[in-house]
């Protein structure tokens, strides 16, 4: 069953130099239960893609569809809300916030109905954050730590979509293998659709399916599964 269906989607930003094509006629689908890596040069435009498969901004032209509902349609911030996870290379945790609090604050803007403070210390076990550690202000984790509670905080509602931008991007080698390792559990285990922006070659490698965005063309790579 496809999660997101883009549609010849393009975007392009007004600049004083003129028009910027950021994204030019992407076509893909995503499914529940894999990894997508999106690899290609800086500035090709995966920011730009990320940020319309959030709903964050609406595409020029063509249209993004979940489960067969065009997101010009919905209600975007619900959408959101509700079915997608972010992280990003910087971790954005409230550094006046322990690790429990900062998922638990994610837990209060989703409105989960559950008990929050349970479902926060459930995500940061998952994560492999240490339960003696759940009340240590954020600032005081390591690199690939927060990282992990970012990645707590991100699935704590239990969103379908996690859209990841360059989780690994300030991480040495074991601790961004340790975040892959994460990443595709949480596809192939508990079947979420996650899709990664990276540079790295050994993460597009992990993932099921590698896309590739070129000058904001879209299209599949390395011989990988097509889509
Ligand atoms: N807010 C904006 N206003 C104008 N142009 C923008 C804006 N955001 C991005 N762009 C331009 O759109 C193009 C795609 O940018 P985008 O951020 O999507 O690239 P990216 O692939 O994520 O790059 P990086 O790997 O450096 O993060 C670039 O040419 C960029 O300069
Ligand atoms: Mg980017």
């Amino acid at each position: 069953m496809e999660t997101l269906h883009l549609k010849n989607v393009s975007y392009d930003y007004t600049t004083k130099a003129g028009k910027v094509h950021a994204l030019r006629d992407a076509t893909a689908v995503f499914e529940a239960g894999a990894v997508y890596a999106i690899v290609g040069r800086s500035g090709s435009g995966k920011s730009t893609l990320m940020s319309l498969m959030a709903g964050l901004d609406i595409p020029k032209d063509g249209d993004i569809f979940y489960h067969g509902e065009n997101l010009r349609n919905m209600d975007r911030d619900k959408f959101r809300r509700e079915h997608i996870g972010m992280i990003f290379q910087s971790y954005y945790l409230l550094p006046q916030l322990t690790a429990v609090e900062n998922v638990e604050l994610s837990l209060e803007l989703a409105k989960y109905k559950g008990n929050k403070r349970a479902r926060a210390e459930e995500m940061l076990s998952l994560v492999g954050i240490k339960r003696e550690q759940f009340k240590k202000r954020s600032t005081q984790f390591s690199g690939g730590e927060q990282q992990r509670i970012a990645i707590a905080r991100a699935i704590a509602a239990d969103p379908e979509i996690i859209l990841a931008d360059e989780p690994t991007g300030n991480l040495d080698n074991d601790n961004s293998m340790n975040i892959v390792g994460i990443l595709v559990d949480l596809a192939h285990k508990y079947d979420k659709c996650v899709i990664v922006i990276t540079h790295a070659a050994e993460i597009a490698e992990r993932a099921d399916v590698a896309l590739k965005m070129d000058d904001g063309v879209l299209k599949c790579d390395f011989g990988k599964e097509m889509v």
